[in-house]
């Protein structure tokens, strides 16, 4: 049995972060993820860092907590480049919304409406100035915005790089074992984690394991977070030197997002399978039809590979951020739904100023695990 001050559960860029965070401040901590980390949702992702053009009609919580996560990318990944020698691929370069006909115009304008409601930054242009802006767009355009604000990154490479962040900072990082078993003592508290190759009895547990939280072996009732997962297939295509696009180009239908000049990826459909893990041929076709309507030159481009990750979704769309109700040494960083990439920095701050600082900022609030969102 180790003792170790922290123990985060789950290597997604979340737990990473969070462990990496909080190593600066404790002496020991230990990271356990089930396979290798980055591998889940994570290396999934789009690498979007879209917190206007992601927002959904119903999630306006979600807006500031994407907006102040995304003012700290510039930074957080210029300190993340330096210390572990790696670059990330963050681009700064804006994202097209765009419509190729009158249904996904209808959609477009709704949108921009509710964005103007809530004074975004976003500009209404016409068809002539987007195709000027992004020339290979498609000659069907029918309408578009433009947002000059928003990034992207290229996910797995800012996965890689948290991976050595948490190295150089001492985390005890153990991939490929499982937690096993999970141990409460009288006074609700965790005691012991016990994993397949481990044991460690942790002073302080945070659980980042995306749609896999709530179903960790040995959890207590009240503490099972009730994220499900949301499957998305996607695809990533080559980009030959004639076509390069650097900006992300959104239609209501796909999104594209180049993560370098030589790769682009396309996704991501949503659907209610469950863990179902298998690329379909309805899923792909639709992803591949509707960017080839946007960006028409895709047709000539290599196809490099395809994948289906799991977003770890909530009941309100809001991710879990903050110490559980009913356990006094266990906090989560979970449920981040289609912000996990978007939200890692904000949240590794967060709990930071939660749990070294012992203070909850009113930006965290809408996101605590309260009991009525834990629905106990
Ligand atoms: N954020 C993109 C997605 O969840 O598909």
């Amino acid at each position: 049995m180790i003792d170790v001050d922290v123990a985060v559960v789950g290597g997604g860029c979340i737990g990473l972060a969070v462990a990496a965070e909080l190593a600066d401040y404790f002496s020991s901590v230990a990271l356990f993820d089930r396979d290798y980390t980055g591998s889940e949702a994570t290396g999934a992702a789009g690498g979007m860092l879209a917190p206007i053009m992601e927002l959904e009609f119903e999630e306006f919580e979600l807006l500031e907590l994407g907006r102040q996560s995304l003012h700290m990318f510039p930074q957080y990944c210029r300190r993340l480049e330096d210390e572990t020698g790696m670059e990330v691929g963050l681009r700064q370069q804006g994202t097209f919304y765009v419509a190729t006909h009158e249904r996904q115009l209808q959609e477009v304008k709704r949108l921009y409406e509710y964005q103007q409601r809530l004074g975004l930054e976003v500009e209404r242009l016409p068809v002539e100035i987007l195709k000027k802006r992004q020339p290979a767009l498609t000659d069907q355009l029918v309408g578009g915005l433009w947002i000059a604000d928003e990034k992207h990154i290229d996910n797995r490479k800012f996965a890689a790089a948290l991976y050595l962040l948490c190295r150089e900072r001492g985390v005890e990082i153990h991939t490929n074992d499982p937690l096993v078993d999970l141990e409460y003592d009288s006074a609700a508290r965790i005691k012991t984690l016990h994993s397949n190759f481990t044991s460690v009895q942790p002073d302080l547990v945070v659980l980042a394991a995306g749609a896999w939280t709530g179903l960790l072996p040995g959890l207590a009732e009240q503490d099972r977070l009730p994220v499900r997962p949301v499957k998305g297939q996607a695809v990533a295509v080559g980009l030959d030197s004639s076509f390069s696009p650097d900006s992300i180009v959104h239609s209501p239908d796909v999104y594209c997002v180049p993560h370098s000049p030589d790769r682009m990826i396309l996704g991501a459909t949503m659907e209610e399978k469950g863990f179902e893990r298998r690329v379909r041929f309805g899923g792909l076709y639709d992803l591949l039809f509707s960017a080839a309507e946007i960006l028409p030159a895709l047709r000539d481009q290599p196809f490099l590979e395809t994948w289906v990750g799991h977003r770890p979704a909530s009941f309100d769309s809001l991710p879990f951020i903050g110490p559980s109700p009913s356990t006094k040494n266990l906090y989560f960083a979970a449920g981040h739904y289609r912000n996990g990439i978007l939200h890692t920095p904000i949240t590794a701050k967060l709990l930071k100023k939660m749990i070294v600082d012992s203070t909850t900022p009113e930006l965290a609030e809408p996101f605590l695990p309260t009991p009525e969102r834990l629905l106990i």
